[in-house]
């Protein structure tokens, strides 16, 4: 633990990541740790390892005689500066003695007033623009704080303790919304002194230093690539150091995108390397053959995979590391967001058996790193852009486009109507600058003429979807002349699809894949 860093405490995954990657942007390390696992002890000796502490939003409420804030008492002697957002403040407010009650709420964008000067608010005008998503609100000021800002409806916006750097802010400087958001927690570090140590270059050499570490001078290691950012990183990553000792494979499950192997390996070649393919095409498709549940199906094909991970290593004994692609949020996620509810199971972390942690050592060199720190960390290895700019594409593949009983035939549907959509989007030009775009099918019919004949085809989903990081995301709007080549071709390229349509919902309340 560095004493640059800033420690997030965690009431809310979505929040806390967001927060941390805003922070990280302002080049200041951070560290988010569960409001649980902060509680139960492992990361005490607060105001020793940590620069700053700041509080996440979340979906709780706070009152009077909750035990949150007994266990959070502990705030009121911390030496460094703390920073409650949302939730953080209202539990700030109570643990200092102040009142939180439920109100009429304030949601998206709100008029703020500033009503005293600080340096947290540096460079805001008397009244600026923020986001705002929340019902409770502070209704009485603990003793010894003062409120900087109040939002036009009344509601205390930004407090701090008069003696001492401790500020709770309602609204939330780390969505894109809150105008001076940045500016805000850009102020609250500089406030704490926070070194700004987390540039580019030293994010290489700590994750080199780790792998430097993990690998001792013999033996084998094992990298899978799928042609994603992150198997793509570790694998250039790892290779610097080991050289000759890297093995690489690519599993082809047979759930990839039209052409997507080939273009792969391509690209692969292109730095160097030349995985060996493992065809297991027909193993995964009779797992998953009439499979309706996808999360059954997602624990089906991570099962799969370590079998077949289990294989290799028993054919060559001098592999002694296995490389995963697992991210900062990957890991954080997996442990940490107590009361959370899940939903949906991600398989790149813990979908790995217990013993095959004891057979070979795991090496995850990018589990300090959110994914827009991948791409960086590529682009300064050389990595092309195309290849770094590629969409997201789940490890499950095509397997979590396919809704209700699991086919063959719609496993194809989903294929070619996806190259469809990507191809028309590119000759738009629009391929790009959306988050992702592809094909879904299910299990709904719809009557159609073919050829002056009754035909009864596939209704197939268009979801086209701009995004900062994938946890939330809003429709494109498509010009109708694309959405109607899209359709036209789908429908006459593929006999078995009688009806194209367009998912317009946003995320939340949709998720972007479909189950
Ligand atoms: P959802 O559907 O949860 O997806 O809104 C958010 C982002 O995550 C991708 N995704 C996955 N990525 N393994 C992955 O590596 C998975 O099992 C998985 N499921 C969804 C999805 O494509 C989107 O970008």
């Amino acid at each position: 633990m560095q004493r640059d860093e800033v420690l997030i405490i965690n009431f809310g995954s979505q929040y806390a990541h967001l927060i941390s990657r805003k922070v990280r942007s302002l080049r200041a390390r951070t560290r988010v740790v569960s409001y649980k696992d902060f509680i139960e002890g492992t990361c005490r000796g607060l105001g020793r390892e940590w620069s700053a502490v700041i509080i996440s939003g979340g979906p709780s409420s706070i009152r009077v005689g909750d035990p949150l804030i007994t266990e959070f008492s502990f705030l009121k002697s911390v030496e460094v500066p703390v920073l409650g957002i949302c939730f953080g403040h209202q539990l700030i407010a109570a643990v200092y003695g102040g009142e939180v009650s439920k109100g009429k709420g304030e949601y998206g964008p709100t008029k703020v007033r500033k009503v005293r000067d600080d340096r947290l608010l540096e460079g805001w005008g008397s009244e600026e623009i923020v986001w705002m998503s929340h019902g409770d609100h502070v209704s009485r000021l603990p003793e010894g704080f003062v409120a900087l800002a109040y939002s036009e409806n009344g509601s205390v916006a930004v407090m701090r303790l008069k003696d001492k750097p401790v500020y709770g802010v309602q609204f939330h400087p780390e969505v894109r919304h809150t105008e001076k958001g940045i500016k805000l927690l850009d102020n609250f570090l500089s406030i704490a002194g926070v070194r700004r140590s987390w540039t580019d270059a030293r994010k290489l050499e700590l994750v080199e230093s780790y792998v430097r570490s993990e690998l001792g001078s013999e033996g084998k290691v094992l990298v899978a690539v799928s042609g994603g950012i992150d198997s793509t990183v570790a694998a250039v990553l790892v290779r610097r150091i080991a050289g000759d000792r890297l093995r690489v494979v690519l599993i082809d499950h047979g759930l990839f995108r039209e052409g997507e192997v080939a273009e792969v390996l391509a690209s692969m070649k292109g730095l160097g390397m030349e995985p060996e393919v493992i065809n297991a095409r027909d193993r995964f498709l009779i797992k998953l053959w009439g499979v309706r549940d996808c999360e059954e199906r997602r624990r089906l094909i991570g099962e799969t995979f370590a079998e077949i991970f289990a294989e290799i290593l028993e054919r060559d004994p001098e592999i002694r590391y296995f490389v995963q692609g697992t991210t900062y949020p990957d890991v954080v996620e997996s442990g940490a967001s107590p009361g959370a509810d899940r939903i949906k199971t991600h398989h790149n972390v813990g979908g790995l058996p217990e013993w095959f942690r004891l057979r070979v050592k795991v090496i995850e060199p990018l589990k300090e790193l959110y994914k827009d720190e991948v791409r960086e960390l590529g682009r300064s290895l050389g990595i092309p852009d195309d290849l770094l700019s590629r969409h997201p594409f789940p490890g499950p593949g095509l397997a979590v486009r396919v809704v209700g009983g699991f086919t063959p035939e719609k496993l194809e549907v989903v294929r070619k109507a996806s190259r469809i959509v990507e191809e028309e989007l590119g000759k738009a030009g629009l391929l790009s600058d959306v988050w992702q775009a592809f094909a879904v099918v299910g299990d709904d019919a719809w009557v159609g003429v073919k050829g002056d004949r009754r035909a009864l085809g596939h209704v197939v989903i268009i979801r086209v979807v701009s995004s900062e990081d994938g946890m939330t995301a809003d429709w494109v709007a498509l010009p109708p002349e694309v959405l109607q080549s899209i359709a036209s071709r789908i429908t006459s390229e593929l006999s078995n699809v009688t009806m194209v349509a367009y998912a317009v919902t946003p995320k939340p309340p949709s998720t972007i894949e479909p189950c």
